[in-house]
């Protein structure tokens, strides 16, 4: 059983109020992208890595996997309008048997330990379907201007990536997407059409999402 990574990385990243797209700016010397791919580069149950970018994009991140001998990248794809497209556009060319693992994992994500991401095929190996997540710490509310509900703290779990499922049931979710017109905003949300069982994997280290300018700061203490 093989573990295939697929890293989205079209994004343009407009919340960040910056013309260079936040996979490309640059924490400690280098690029967030390359930290990311470190991650998986150093994980020692990762086989391949396939990346999704736009097409003006790829020569860059070419000279990147180059700088950084990023070994276990095999493809450089062009992504979509959607992060559901450019995931799509990594499946499509990947060479997977249905009981391989993919593992999808945002390019903006990069304080992932190699560690969690090998724990987290670990468990993925066993239950197919797989969604890092925290636990929620705060209260959770419904509304818009006012408060509408208050949700059950205790089952409420804040969803990240890595998510990994088997190439199978990945692929199946997404033709069922399209063929109804669906787009969601992670992976786990077109598997769940499919009714299968998906188990949550409680991480341990930060795994922020570098969104707006104030996570750009906080990268920097923490790459210090
Ligand atoms: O926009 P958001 O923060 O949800 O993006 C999450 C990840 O998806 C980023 O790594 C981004 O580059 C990627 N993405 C993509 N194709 C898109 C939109 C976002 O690969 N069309």
């Amino acid at each position: 059983m093989k573990t295939f990574v697929i890293i989205p990385s079209a994004g343009s990243g407009s919340r960040m109020k910056s013309s260079l797209p936040k996979q490309f700016i640059k924490i400690k010397g280098k690029e967030i992208l390359a930290h990311t791919l470190e991650k998986f580069q150093n994980a020692s149950l990762v086989n391949s890595i396939v990346i999704s970018t736009r097409r003006d994009f790829i020569k860059k991140i070419e000279l990147i996997v180059k700088r950084y001998n990023f070994t276990k990248v095999f493809d450089i794809v062009v992504g979509g309008k959607e992060r559901q497209d450019s995931v799509y556009s990594a499946i499509k060319a990947i060479p997977a048997d249905d009981k391989d693992l993919i593992c999808v994992h945002d390019a903006v994500r990069p304080f992932i330990t190699s560690e969690e991401i090998d724990q987290l095929i670990k468990f993925a190996k066993r239950k197919k379907a797989v969604l890092a997540a925290k636990r929620a710490v705060d209260t959770i509310k419904i509304g818009s201007l006012i408060v509408e509900s208050t949700l059950d703290r205790n089952k409420i779990w804040i969803v990240q990536t890595p998510q990994i499922f088997s190439y199978g049931i990945l692929i199946k979710a997404f033709e069922k997407a399209y063929n109804e017109n669906f787009i969601g905003t992670d992976e786990s949300s077109l598997v769940e059409r499919l009714g299968s069982d998906i188990y949550f994997y409680e991480l341990q280290s930060d795994n922020r999402k570098i969104t707006i300018p104030y996570d750009l700061k906080y990268a920097k203490i923490f790459f210090e």
